[in-house]
């Protein structure tokens, strides 16, 4: 089954193994794929190859599917009430403290049936696409009893199988110590190492362990034990690290070998040279501090003269980032963190799909990958992040196959 996508007026695609930011352009192509895979990069005045199906690009531009390395897409209730609090001068944590937050929501997703939560979370994972991305790494992390925590994760993993876009499942039962534990931590700490890690890990319903290392919330000392209770089990590291106070987390993300350190808002030199040093990616998350409306943002620019690759991606959630769009993210990171148009490609790309393991197959355009792309209609790589808080998104296409499309 060969598909050809012709009239392709720009091509922008990270160079793998080159410096972060290497970015090849090259206009007037055409792209063949067979069965999935590209297959060849062509001149639009070179003879037509056969094939099956023919796209017109319409002398848009194609870049890689973008790669969202960081959702919570499986809740119950919004929390649009927070949002007003949060306008009416209410902080973040304030909130949280009075009952609301996270634990507002694992309140409410205990109580609903696990059949209406997909069918509302894979209304929720159908935005991805619409706005260009082919992939996602979704937690879970409202549920933070075993059963939930499991209910959360056959969620993400019914849903990878029954959709188009891939789902990467991650285990966020450290999201929160839950009400009934409040007074006895500790416990709740047991059954995460204990039992929902051995099982989930057994189960094989999550590839990564995430957790919520942050004051008030899990301890760098509470948060070894767990994370180190996930590499016993072969599950792999994702850190939400140093996103509100500076706290060593993201030391201890590099000590234990994690894959990502996530958020980084209060990362200290300290924290920035050691996980450069160990290779942790840090996942940036400037949409969340925007949406708590914060004036700090994370240091992506020492972050990248440290020599980190970084990714930028949504943190789509209830609480602090209520958004599928990854588009606006660039918007956001190029006026608050000064990343260029070149690195923001690598950020919502090929970074994020080496964060996931996937860098061999998806995160490029390139002979030999899966054909996980997206037509934007803008003329230049500059103009996506300046045309901002609208979506570019002409076409989707997933494996060759169109995903979704305009109009
Ligand atoms: O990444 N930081 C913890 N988790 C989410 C917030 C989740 C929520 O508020 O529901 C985050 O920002
Ligand atoms: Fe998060």
């Amino acid at each position: 089954m060969k598909t050809l996508i012709k009239n392709i007026g720009n091509i922008y695609t990270p160079v793998a193994n080159r410096p972060y930011g290497t970015v090849a352009h090259w206009q007037n192509k055409q792209l063949l794929i067979s069965d999935g895979v590209m297959v060849s990069v062509l001149d639009q005045k070179d003879a037509e190859p056969e094939a099956d199906t023919i796209i017109d690009a319409r002398g848009y531009t194609l870049l890689p599917g973008f790669v969202d390395a960081h959702t919570h897409p499986v809740f119950w209730q919004t929390r649009e009430k927070e949002f007003i609090m949060r306008v009416q001068g209410k902080s973040y944590e304030e909130i949280a403290a009075a009952g609301g937050g996270i634990r507002n929501s694992v309140r409410r997703f205990r109580e609903a049936d696990k059949k209406a939560i997909k069918e509302v979370t894979r209304e929720r994972i159908r935005l991805f696409p619409e706005f260009g991305v082919t992939t996602i790494e979704a937690k879970s992390g409202y549920g933070l009893s075993t059963e939930d925590e499991i209910k959360a994760l056959e969620i993400i993993g019914e849903l990878n199988r029954e959709e188009s876009l891939d789902l990467i499942p991650t285990f966020l039962g450290a999201h929160e110590v839950p009400d009934e534990y409040q007074h006895d931590r500790q416990a709740y700490i047991r059954l995460l190492t204990d039992e929902m890690i051995p099982l989930i890990a057994e189960r094989k319903l999550a590839e990564y362990c995430d957790i919520f290392c942050e004051k008030d919330v899990f301890s760098v000392e509470e948060s070894r034990i767990i994370l180190k209770s996930a590499l016993d089990h072969q599950l792999k590291l994702r850190v939400h690290a140093d996103e509100l106070f500076a706290f060593g987390a993201a030391e201890m993300a590099a000590e234990l070998g994690a894959v990502t350190a996530d958020h980084l808002v209060k990362i200290s030199d300290r924290g920035i040279e050691a996980i450069a040093a160990a290779g942790v990616i840090p996942v940036l998350l400037p949409g969340t501090t925007f949406f708590l409306g914060k004036d700090e943002y994370a240091p992506a620019r020492k972050m990248i003269k440290a020599g980190c690759r970084v990714a930028i991606s949504t943190d789509f959630n209830p609480g602090s980032s209520a958004t599928q769009n990854l588009q606006l993210m660039w918007t956001i990171a190029a006026l608050k963190m000064g990343l260029l148009p070149d690195e923001l490609l690598w950020a919502t790309t090929l970074v994020p799909a080496i964060s996931l393991g996937l860098n061999d197959r998806i995160g490029t355009i390139e002979p030999g990958k899966q054909a996980d792309l997206v037509l934007l209609d803008i003329p230049n790589l500059d103009y996506l992040a300046y045309h901002y808080g609208i979506n570019h998104t002409y076409m989707t296409i997933k494996k060759g196959k169109i995903l979704c499309r305009r109009g």
